[in-house]
């Protein structure tokens, strides 16, 4: 197998190039001696992200707000065909991760703090990324990471920092909960962590990625009973499992120990960005030194050729018919395509949670508009992390539509607009602004403070005072601690990372939808209620409660039908 890291982009990064990219090393795997093809791999996380011009969902937290099987689903499906459509025929998604405290920098990649949540949605996207012929269009989906990760202890990191891996160095120093250490007991880890790998499966997922995490101490990627017995044993995984990228590096400082410690424990297929040879080398001597038993790669090798099979690749060898795919079944037109960035906009709009309403909202046709904010026109920000590079970025990434470019779709369009909030004397009805987070990826985006930043708080200040009605819409991977953005929004809505068509928040402003989103994490109103207790009550009876998971209000569409139903 061969991957494309977080913005590890071929050419220009367009699906052409992808496409010609993968296309090279399927056909020289074809040629090898064995002629068994390789299976390219990518993180495609929120879409095929890493694409320009690919259609970017919203990352997992904001489809956790819709609670909709149907639309996690679609949503894979449509980021399948793109996929396929470069010939890349496995995705490292979904991520099953269950957080439980905000301060992660992965928060955003797992739908809820909900097992039950994640265990429906997960098993959705499995089926959606494999579809209904696994062969014809179908991409592998990976349940990563197993397990335990959104459980990780915050300062929990820097215990594991491993001095031996020069990678490191100025890289991940101030990490401080992403790939800790996990200390629930077993009965906890089963009930949260584990249900939706055990629901994963019984939908078919062929592929697991090991977590970098470590359970009391010992690190998942060489931890026997978690991989072997319980993964492939109790909960019967007949596919394989794929170790995080460098993962087995943090086992151990001798390379040979660190892959014998990974495969015994039930690693079928290790991730080595950087030095394959040495690790092949390293296998086969350990085989010959009976350092590890061959019964172990044979089994490691028929998992991986199994999967194979299941997904077409090895057509023309096993049944026996001469005829070998030669282009990537799905033409490559459906990347970025009209039908996939409608789904997401409808997602966007699905996950849009109204937080609190002093019956501002639907804002009417007629009120005069005033858009504000650093993240109101921009696509990379809307984005977020794993999106074309590792980190994502600010500014225009890729193609797609902005909360501005919906609010400038109305009949009266804005009357005036500045990201900063430089607008002048002009006064409005209504204000939108919104405040935000930068992009962020992995152990990069652990925060201690959760607060948004006072330049941000100033803004939604001044313009309180230019408009009879303030609507602040949150861009984030996570809840912010709003402090005082509270006493001045009459509305408040949670945007999560939309992706490429953030006009789908939009159009529930503006009541074209209805609106449905519920929050799939508590949202926290004061510091205490961050990491402290579920219900606040460290704050004393003073403090107002954290909104509860589930929280939302439902908005009916301004005018005319609602075009998706609302649950009941
Ligand atoms: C991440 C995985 C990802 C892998 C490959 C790792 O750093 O933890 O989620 O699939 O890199 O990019
Ligand atoms: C890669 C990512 C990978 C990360 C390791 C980055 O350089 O692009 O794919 O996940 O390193 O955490």
């Amino acid at each position: 197998s061969v991957l494309s890291g977080g913005g590890g982009n071929p050419g220009d990064g367009s699906a052409d190039a992808w496409r010609a990219h993968v296309r090279s090393y399927v056909d020289a795997s074809r040629r090898s001696r064995l002629g068994i093809p390789i299976l390219y791999g990518t993180d495609a996380v929120h879409g095929h992200n890493n694409v320009i011009d690919a259609t970017i969902f919203p990352h997992n937290i904001a489809m956790g707000a819709t609670r909709d099987a149907d639309l996690v689903r679609a949503v894979a499906r449509a980021s399948a065909l793109e996929t396929a459509a470069t010939g890349a025929r496995w995705s490292f998604a979904p991520c099953l991760a269950v957080p439980q405290d905000p301060r992660w920098g992965r928060t955003y990649e797992g739908f809820s703090q909900d097992p039950s949540l994640v265990a429906t949605l997960g098993a959705a996207a499995v089926q959606g990324w494999h579809g209904d012929d696994l062969p014809a269009t179908g991409v592998l989906a990976c349940a990563k990471h197993y397990v335990g990760e959104g459980a990780t202890v915050w300062g929990s990191a820097g215990g594991h920092r491993h001095p031996w891996i020069d990678w490191w160095d100025g890289w991940g120093a101030d990490w401080q909960i992403d790939q800790g250490d996990v200390v629930i007991d077993e009965d906890e880890l089963r009930r949260v962590h584990l249900r939706p790998f055990t629901a994963a499966v019984r939908a078919g997922a062929l592929t697991v990625m090991a977590c970098y995490c470590s359970w009391h101490g010992r690190r998942v990627h060489a931890h026997r009973y978690l991989l072997t017995d319980v993964l492939k044993g109790e909960l019967g995984f007949d596919g394989f499992v794929v170790s995080d990228w460098m993962a087995i590096d943090q086992l151990h400082p001798d390379h040979a120990t660190a892959v014998a410690r990974a495969l015994a424990a039930g690693v079928d297929m290790v991730m080595v960005p950087f030095d394959h040879r040495r690790f092949v080398a390293t296998v086969v001597e350990l085989v010959e030194q009976e350092h590890l038993p061959v019964e172990r790669i044979d089994d490691a090798v028929a998992r991986i050729l199994r999967v194979k099979a299941r997904i077409g690749l090895l057509d023309g060898r096993v049944d026996g018919r001469a005829e070998v795919r030669d282009e990537p079944p799905v033409p490559v037109e459906v990347v970025g395509c009209e039908e996939h960035r409608t789904l997401a906009r409808t997602a966007v709009s699905a996950s849009t949670v109204v937080l609190t309403d002093d019956g501002v909202l639907p804002i009417p046709d007629d009120a005069t508009l005033l858009a504000v904010g650093e993240a109101i026109d921009d696509i990379g920000i809307g984005c977020g992390g794993w999106t074309i590079s590792w980190e994502g970025a600010a500014g225009a990434v890729t193609t797609g539509r902005t909360i501005l470019d919906g609010l400038r779709s109305r009949p009266g369009g804005v009357v005036a607009y500045d990201p900063h909030g430089a607008v002048g004397d002009v006064r409005a009805d209504v204000g939108v602004v919104t405040i935000h987070e930068l992009p962020y990826v992995e152990g990069g985006g652990d925060r201690a403070d959760l607060s948004v930043p006072p330049d941000q708080i100033d803004v939604v200040a001044r313009i309180r005072d230019r408009v009879d009605r303030l609507v602040v819409v949150v861009i984030s991977g996570r809840p912010l601690l709003l402090g005082a953005v509270l006493e001045h929004a009459d509305a408040l809505v949670a945007g999560w990372l939309p992706g490429s068509q953030a006009d789908g928040i939009a159009d529930v402003l503006l009541g074209r939808v209805s609106c449905t989103g519920r929050l799939p994490v508590r949202w926290p109103r004061t510091e205490a209620q961050v990491s402290g207790s579920p219900t606040g009550s460290d704050d004393g009876d003073e403090a107002p409660p954290p909104l509860p998971v589930g929280h939302g209000l439902d908005l009916a569409p301004a005018a005319g039908p609602p075009d998706r139903p609302s649950p009941a």
